[in-house]
C-alpha cells in the first residue's frame, strides 16, 4: 500500500554529467553500504563543464526533477560543474529532500602542510563560476591556489581511457606550464579525474599529493541522510541500480567497472 511505503528504503540519487560521478558513488558505498542507490550519468549530453551556465542548470535540473518525482529521498550532485551552477536553485525548489553537492576538495589541500602550492584542476566551467571563486578567496591566505582548467579531460575517462601513453602525453602537457618539485598537492576538482589517478602521480611525481572531493561528500551525505531521519536500517547491503542518458549498456558496464564491480 503507498500509504505504507518506507521513506527510508528508497534510493539515494546520485547524479552525474556521465560516468565520474561513480567516484563519488564508490565513497558513499564506503561510508553507507546498506543504503539502496540510483546512478545516472547524462553522458549524451557530456561533457558539461565546456557549456553554458544555463544548459547546465537546464540539464541538471531536468534530470534531478524526474529522480525526485521517481522516488528519491536524496540527492547527491556528484558533479562539480552541476553543482556550481544548480545546487543552490536546487535546494530551494525542493526544501524537504537533502540535496548535498561537491565542490573541489581545496580546503584539506590548502591546510595539510604550511602554505603549500595547490593547483586545483576542474573544467573550465568550475573554475569560471562564483562558488570557486568564493571557496578559493576563504583559502587565499592559506596556500598558494593555481586553478587549472583541463578541457578534454573528461573525455578520456568518459571513453574508459584511464591508462596508456596518449592520456599520459595529455596529463604531461597539462602540466608542462609548472615546475613539479615546487607542487605540494593537486586537487581533483572534477569527479572524472579520480580514475586517472594512477597518470597523474606517473607524471607528477610520488610528492605530489592528491585531493578528492568524493569521500567528504559521502560524510556530508550521511549527515544530512541522518538528520532527515532518512538512514536505512539493518545491515543488509543495499542495491545499486546504473542509468545513462547514452548507449545504456556500454556506459552501464563502463560503470561497473570503474567502480571494480565486473
Ligand atoms: N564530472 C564533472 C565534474 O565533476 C564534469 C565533467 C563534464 O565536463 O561533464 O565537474
Amino acid at each position: 500500500m503507498p500509504g505504507n511505503r518506507n521513506k527510508n528504503e528508497d534510493p539515494i540519487a546520485v547524479f552525474d554529467s556521465g560516468v565520474g560521478g561513480i567516484s563519488v558513488l564508490r565513497a558513499l558505498l564506503e561510508e553507507m553500504p546498506n543504503e539502496n542507490y540510483r546512478y545516472y550519468g547524462d553522458s549524451a549530453n557530456a561533457p558539461y563543464g565546456t557549456k553554458s551556465l544555463e544548459q547546465v542548470r537546464s540539464l541538471t535540473v531536468s534530470h534531478v526533477d524526474r529522480l525526485i518525482a521517481e522516488g528519491a529521498k536524496a540527492v547527491v550532485v556528484a558533479c562539480n560543474t552541476a553543482t556550481s551552477a544548480a545546487v543552490r536553485f536546487l535546494r530551494q525548489k525542493y526544501p524537504a529532500v537533502p540535496v548535498i553537492g561537491i565542490e573541489p576538495a581545496l580546503k584539506p589541500a590548502a591546510l595539510f602542510k604550511k602554505h603549500p602550492n595547490v593547483v586545483v584542476m576542474a573544467t573550465p566551467m568550475t573554475i569560471r563560476e562564483e562558488k570557486f571563486h568564493n571557496l578559493m578567496e576563504r583559502y587565499m591566505g592559506t596556500a598558494h591556489i593555481i586553478p587549472l582548467p583541463c578541457p578534454g579531460l573528461m573525455e578520456y575517462i568518459e571513453h574508459g581511457d584511464i591508462h596508456g601513453e596518449e592520456l599520459e602525453q595529455f596529463l604531461a602537457r597539462l602540466f608542462e606550464p609548472f615546475e613539479k618539485q615546487k607542487l605540494d598537492a593537486v586537487v581533483l576538482g572534477c569527479t572524472h579525474y579520480p580514475f586517472v589517478s594512477r597518470e597523474l602521480t606517473h607524471v607528477l611525481g610520488e610528492d605530489v599529493t592528491l585531493f578528492e572531493g568524493g569521500p567528504g561528500t559521502a560524510r556530508e551525505t550521511k549527515r544530512r541522510i541522518a538528520a532527515a531521519g532518512l538512514l536505512r536500517s539493518g545491515t543488509e547491503k543495499g542495491t545499486i541500480l546504473f542509468e545513462n542518458s547514452s548507449q545504456p549498456k556500454e556506459k552501464e558496464k563502463l560503470c561497473r567497472k570503474l567502480l571494480g564491480i565486473i
